[in-house]
């Protein structure tokens, strides 16, 4: 297959593309490079041993797309390019709705007026606000509390009006669990341009010297050891998900909706103990108040991408916080 890969010069684009030319489909990458660097995309292509055409466009460019769709045969998209820090969000709403609506507005358009209508969506777990219950499955109610939520719902919600008018579309919204780790060569990771927000780049960046201490938000939620709980997912486990969603959207299935998680709840602590472990390296924690809008458990039920798509991740929480450390240890700067 030729694919298109937005964002792919991106965290868990990158890993995808890995998967992409190993399995000997032909990948092609635009991306802005707005929270990545090129040096991924070469990276990828040393792994790979393959070539991987690298097109600096923004999605929200139609005739910047339009040349690049020009100049290749696609299939299928999948789609990553987005912005997607909670906080800022709230900070810089219009940017967000900008850049995430917008762009796939325009990526949509592009794709329509050169007959491509395979498209892989990456979505979020954060769609399914605080779950009454868990695990969660993909009908459960759907509900946003910044603007980055609501953007992914927004765009999950254009997609299954736009299968609605043109039934040619077949349409994957994959919705992400919590991804970490990295390849397991240790060349590919995730790389925060600022101080990250996530758990796990954090606990890399305390254990490499670069941050002092983690702070754990909040020991009070109704969980086993009142730490947060979530769904932690190997990036490569994910990655491979995408191309499972790719067989099926040859089947031509419509719109279709999938969790990518692992169907297990691990608490902060957990995390952090199975990085000290793992990794021999202590890392410095303290207790602070609960980071507002973060909810205390959140993991999958994934048996419908089992069922559907035949697949379900393989790698377990060890295995994530050694490649997450493989890293971050080789790459302390990251890709700089
Ligand atoms: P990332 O920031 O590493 O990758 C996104 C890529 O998109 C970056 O390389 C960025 O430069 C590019 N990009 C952003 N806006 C663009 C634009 N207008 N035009 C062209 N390129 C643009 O993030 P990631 O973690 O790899 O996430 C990929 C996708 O998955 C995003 O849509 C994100 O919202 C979604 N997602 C991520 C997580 C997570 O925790 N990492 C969880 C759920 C969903
Ligand atoms: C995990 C746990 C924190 C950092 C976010 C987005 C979500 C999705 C994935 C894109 C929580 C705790 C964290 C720290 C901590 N992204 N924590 N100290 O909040 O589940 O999800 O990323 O779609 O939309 O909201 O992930 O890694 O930030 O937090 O104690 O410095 O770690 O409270 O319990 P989260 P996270």
């Amino acid at each position: 297959m030729k694919v298109l890969v937005t964002g792919g010069a991106g965290y868990i684009g990158s890993h995808t593309c890995v998967q992409l030319l190993d399995a000997g489909h032909q990948a092609v990458v635009v991306d802005n490079l707005c929270n990545s660097s090129e040096e991924a995309v070469r990276r990828v292509e040393s792994i790979a041993s393959a070539s991987l055409p690298f097109h600096k466009v923004d999605i929200r460019d139609n005739d910047g797309l339009a040349k690049v769709f020009d100049q290749y045969d696609f299939d299928s998209v999948i789609h990553f390019a987005g912005l997607k820090a909670v906080g800022e969000s709230v900070a810089k709403s219009l940017m967000y709705y900008q850049n995430n609506i917008q762009g796939t507005l325009t990526l949509c358009d592009v794709m329509a007026a050169n007959n491509v209508h395979n498209l892989v969506f990456s979505s979020s777990a954060t769609v399914y606000g605080d779950p009454a219950t868990v695990p969660i499955k993909e009908d459960f109610p759907l509900s946003a509390t910044n603007p980055y939520g609501r953007s992914k719902l927004m765009v999950e919600e254009i997609l299954r009006d736009l299968h609605v008018s043109e039934p040619a579309w077949n349409i994957a919204l994959l919705r992400y669990f919590n991804p970490v780790g990295a390849h397991a060569s240790g060349t590919i990771g995730e790389d925060p341009s600022d101080i990250p927000n996530n758990l796990m780049p954090f606990i890399s960046q305390v254990a490499v010297g670069k941050l002092e201490k983690l702070s754990v938000f909040g020991n009070d939620y109704p969980t086993p050891d009142g730490t947060g709980v979530r769904d932690y997912i190997h990036v490569d486990d994910l990655a491979n998900g995408h191309l499972k969603a790719l067989e099926r959207l040859q089947a031509q299935p419509g719109v279709v909706t999938y969790n990518l998680g692992t169907g297990n709840g691990y608490s902060v602590l957990d995390m952090l103990k199975a990085f000290e472990q793992e990794t021999g390296k202590s890392v410095a924690y303290e207790i602070v108040a609960r980071r507002p809008g973060d909810i205390a458990t959140c993991y999958a039920d994934a048996s419908l991408a089992k069922k559907e798509l035949g697949w379900q991740a393989t790698r377990n929480v060890e295995d994530m916080v050694r490649d997450a450390w493989k890293w971050q240890s080789q790459n302390p700067n990251g890709y700089r």
